[in-house]
């Protein structure tokens, strides 16, 4: 398993996030494209970083009826992206139909992970608003595990889980960790942060990155950082 650094781009338009790679000059990071960006530029910003070279994750989180999820996927196939993801709730079912839709004609298809419990949701919300009362740390396996019977590749989870899903899942499944921060860094709003050395250290195969790279005086050196402590 290549582990790798993809940079969170959460920018809000096309030309912010052009001019943020720009600064990369020949290097070509993997980069995940949220929500914000995909709503506002539109699937031509995603054609246009793949032409450029790099890797992307597509982190639209798709979550609907099974036939909706395997339409959409089929969709996001063409993109050619090398990642995406979708929220295990939405049953085995769902990401079962969502893996045929996502697979190509020549049997390719980009890496599929899901979401367990969003890292926004802890016990008491999860219980008051999703009824859903066992321990928050057994319903993120078993999701995890949902994931793997449908075919999944892995699951976004905090660094803190990786190990725990690697021991329940295998090795082979993927673990992408956010929530990542250097140890001389600013937290910001992120509760559970790794640095990328430890998130090495527990098996995590892929470190999402935004803020301290994005904000950082010089993203390019902070970049290099995170691909020193993390892949090399
Ligand atoms: O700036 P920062 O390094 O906190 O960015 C982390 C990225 O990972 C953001 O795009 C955030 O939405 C995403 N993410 C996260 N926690 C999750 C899932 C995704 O921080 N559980």
């Amino acid at each position: 398993m290549g582990k790798d650094v993809i940079i969170a781009c959460d920018f809000s338009s096309k030309e912010e996030t052009l001019a943020f790679l720009d600064i990369f000059q020949g290097r070509k990071p993997y980069v995940k494209i949220g929500m914000e960006l995909f709503y506002a530029a539109g699937p031509d910003i995603v054609r246009e970083i793949k032409q450029r070279g790099h890797k992307i994750f597509l982190d639209l989180k798709l979550h609907d009826i099974p036939n909706t999820v395997k339409k959409a996927m089929s969709v996001l196939s063409h993109l050619d992206v090398d990642m995406t993801n979708l929220h295990a709730a939405g049953t085995v079912r769902m990401m079962e139909a969502a893996i045929e839709g996502l697979t190509r004609p020549d049997g390719t298809r980009p890496l599929l992970i899901a979401v367990t419990q969003l890292t926004s949701t802890d016990q008491e919300s999860m219980e008051r608003d999703l009824w859903i009362e066992k321990p928050i740390d057994q319903v993120v396996m078993h999701y995890a595990e949902n994931a793997k019977r449908a075919g999944l590749d892995g699951v976004v989870c905090s660094p803190l889980e990786a190990g725990k899903v690697h021991a329940a899942c295998g090795a082979q499944f993927i673990t992408v960790t956010p929530g990542v921060r250097f140890a001389d860094g600013d937290v910001g709003d992120q509760k559970r942060v790794m640095t990328p050395a430890a998130a090495k250290e527990i098996g995590s195969d892929y470190i999402v990155v935004g803020r301290p790279v994005t904000q950082a005086e010089d993203p390019v050196a902070a970049y290099e950082r995170c691909v020193r402590e993390f892949v090399d």
